[in-house]
């Protein structure tokens, strides 16, 4: 492998530990969804990474999905008010619907966009998140499997951006701080 990027300051999860434990989430999701009708949604663009390496561990038929969502105003924080840019193709009423996420911050994006699909009467709505901050407050939430738990520190790789870089870094890292602009 080569080194690490210079804009990190240190590697959370390295490539080997990312690929071991996305095959035992799908290990997981093919025992828990066998004889079901699975349809896995990834929100673009974070989760598109993790969601192709997903379903390849999923021994099982079933049906890839997207949405594209933009939250409302510029604030790095999430205001759980988003707007949905992209839709679903598929009918997911009486399917079983895993969505694969990359990261639960406030959990206020996720817990929005899981009112709006249970509006439309899936059989069952369960999430499958690489990542799982610890933060207070954070909303209740149907997380069936969940790849690790994350500092509250800013992340990126691995399908993760800061301003649409390093989305294409094979491992999770930290970002140095002297390259994130401080916005508050
Ligand atoms: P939430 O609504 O605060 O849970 O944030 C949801 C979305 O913000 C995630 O799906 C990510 O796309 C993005 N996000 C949250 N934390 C990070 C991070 O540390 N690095 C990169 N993106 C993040
Ligand atoms: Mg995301």
């Amino acid at each position: 492998m080569q080194g690490i990027h210079p804009d990190l300051e240190r590697v959370l999860f390295t490539e080997d530990q990312l690929r071991a434990r996305v095959s035992e989430i799908g290990a997981a999701i093919t025992n828990d969804y066998a004889g079901k009708d699975l349809v896995v949604v990834s929100i673009l663009r974070g989760a598109a990474v993790y969601m192709a390496d997903l379903v390849r561990k999923i021994d099982l038929p079933l049906e890839m999905d997207f949405m594209a969502i933009s939250s409302y105003g510029k604030a790095a924080k999430s205001s759980g008010i988003v707007r949905i840019q992209k839709d679903l193709t598929t009918d997911i009423s009486g399917r079983h619907v895993l969505i694969a996420e990359d990261i639960i911050d406030s959990g206020l994006t996720l817990r929005y966009l899981l009112d709006n699909l249970e509006s439309r009467k899936p059989a069952s709505l369960s999430i499958a998140a690489l990542l799982r901050k610890d933060i207070p407050g954070q909303p209740d939430l149907p997380c069936k499997y969940v790849g690790f738990e994350c500092p509250d520190e800013f992340v990126v790789g691995y399908g993760m951006d800061y301003a649409e870089h390093y989305r294409n870094l094979p491992y999770i890292g930290v970002l140095r701080s002297s390259v994130v602009v401080d916005a508050s």
